[in-house]
């Protein structure tokens, strides 16, 4: 008992010096994506990431934002759903590369993702919170795979939080496999990973 209690009062103590994440990684073969599946959405509409929706990307999601995606633009491709009755407003965003930049990377980890030849991660995958559940992300992902289809690439993987009930739906629905999960964990500065299952998908 004094123990449960002593392991509780550390467990405590450390976890303002402890990070953790725990993701799945899903894959799809691209040539096997069957246009069928393809979330066809009235109402939405698809806009590349450019430099000259920075300025509207500032107004809504502020610097910071703008700023990550500035800096991404070389190396990714950044797809935003926007509503076809308002197309300045992005309502999701996710990224697409097959090359991920240094300092990419979620809650304080690195990844360390370089997709192998022919494949593309997606990453960065969010849809604003007051417009969730209405088909925004299984649209921008459905977009995502046909465009990466048609420049040649033969497979997109990505990783998701375990306990992401939505993104476990729309990359089922989609077609995407499940690879395994993943471990990423930090104490104290000291970082240990466990990510076999996304090297299966890497260099
Ligand atoms: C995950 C996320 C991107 C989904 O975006 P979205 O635009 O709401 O997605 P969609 O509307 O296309 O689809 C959501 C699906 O998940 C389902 N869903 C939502 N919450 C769910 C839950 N708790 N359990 C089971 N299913 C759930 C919805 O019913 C819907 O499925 P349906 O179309 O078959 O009804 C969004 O919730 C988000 O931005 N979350 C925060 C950031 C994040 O988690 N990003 C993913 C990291 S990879």
């Amino acid at each position: 008992m004094i123990t449960y209690y002593i392991k509780k009062i550390i467990k405590k103590l450390i976890k303002p010096f402890y990070l953790s994440l725990d993701d799945m990684v899903v894959e799809i073969d691209l040539d096997s994506f069957n246009k069928n599946k393809l979330a066809l959405n009235e109402n939405l509409k698809l806009q590349y990431c450019e430099k000259n929706m920075l300025k509207e990307v500032e107004t809504q999601f502020g610097f910071i934002v703008s700023n990550e995606f500035k800096g991404r633009l070389d190396e990714s491709r950044g797809y935003f759903a926007v509503l076809k009755s308002k197309p300045s407003e992005v309502i999701a965003w996710a990224w697409s590369c097959d090359k991920l930049r240094k300092d990419e990377g979620a809650r304080g980890f690195h990844y360390d993702v370089h997709p192998k030849k022919g494949s593309v991660y997606i990453f960065d995958v969010m849809s604003v919170p007051t417009k969730r559940n209405i088909g925004a992300m299984t649209f921008l992902l459905s977009k995502i795979l046909e465009d990466n289809l048609q420049q040649g690439f033969k497979k997109a993987f990505l990783t998701h939080n375990k306990q992401n009930k939505a993104m476990e739906k729309i990359t089922s629905k989609l077609g995407f496999s499940n690879v395994g999960q993943i471990s990423y964990r930090r104490l104290f500065g000291n970082e240990t990973k466990d990510i076999k299952n996304l090297l299966r998908c890497t260099q």
